[in-house]
């Protein structure tokens, strides 16, 4: 988990958003930064962004986002405009496992929506909410590129298709 992320808390200690980093995420997102020409260190923000979610359970507040926007010499809306483009960073607290189901075209012609109602019903939550216990995130994407194995969802990095519903509950018995 990062350092708290309360920007006056932030000031006093330090005078400097990056401040926030622990010294083992300078040197991830350092590593990226020099994959690029000098002075273009705005190009590392997808991957720096990736790190410092995973650093954050999950998650990238507003605090990281515009500490980053220094630590990257950008503005902050650039950042801003990566993060809330994409559906991969999240924005509010998470649970800790993340379940991405692809409701575009080809998963909706078969059968994306009975996925989603299975989950929803096993789970006890809607799309785009938490259990209670804070174990999984639903949520709903557009196409991940995988239409040949729809109907997909996405459980954390790895992809799952050519889902049935006892398929569905294999997966989530493998981590319940
Ligand atoms: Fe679902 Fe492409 S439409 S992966």
């Amino acid at each position: 988990m990062l350092k708290p992320t309360s920007s006056s808390s932030l000031g006093m200690l330090t005078g400097s958003k990056t401040a926030l980093f622990t010294d083992e995420l300078r040197q991830k997102i350092d590593q990226w930064i020099a994959k690029y020409p000098a002075g273009q260190s705005q190009s590392a923000v997808i991957p720096a962004l990736h790190i410092l979610q995973d650093a954050n359970e999950g998650w990238i507040s507003k605090d990281i986002m515009n500490a980053l926007a220094e630590y990257l010499a950008m503005p902050a809306i650039g950042v801003y405009e990566v993060a809330t483009f994409y559906s991969m960073y999240e924005l509010s607290p998470v649970g800790k496992h993340k379940i991405n189901v692809c409701t575009n075209i080809s998963c909706m012609l078969n059968g994306s929506e009975s996925v989603v109602a299975h989950l929803e019903d096993r789970l006890g939550v809607k799309l785009g909410e938490t259990t209670a216990d804070n174990k999984f995130t639903l949520k709903e994407v557009e196409c991940l590129g995988a239409c040949c194995g729809a109907p997909m969802l996405q459980l954390d990095r790895d992809y799952h298709e050519n889902l049935t519903i006892d398929k569905l509950d294999k997966i989530l018995d493998g981590i319940q």
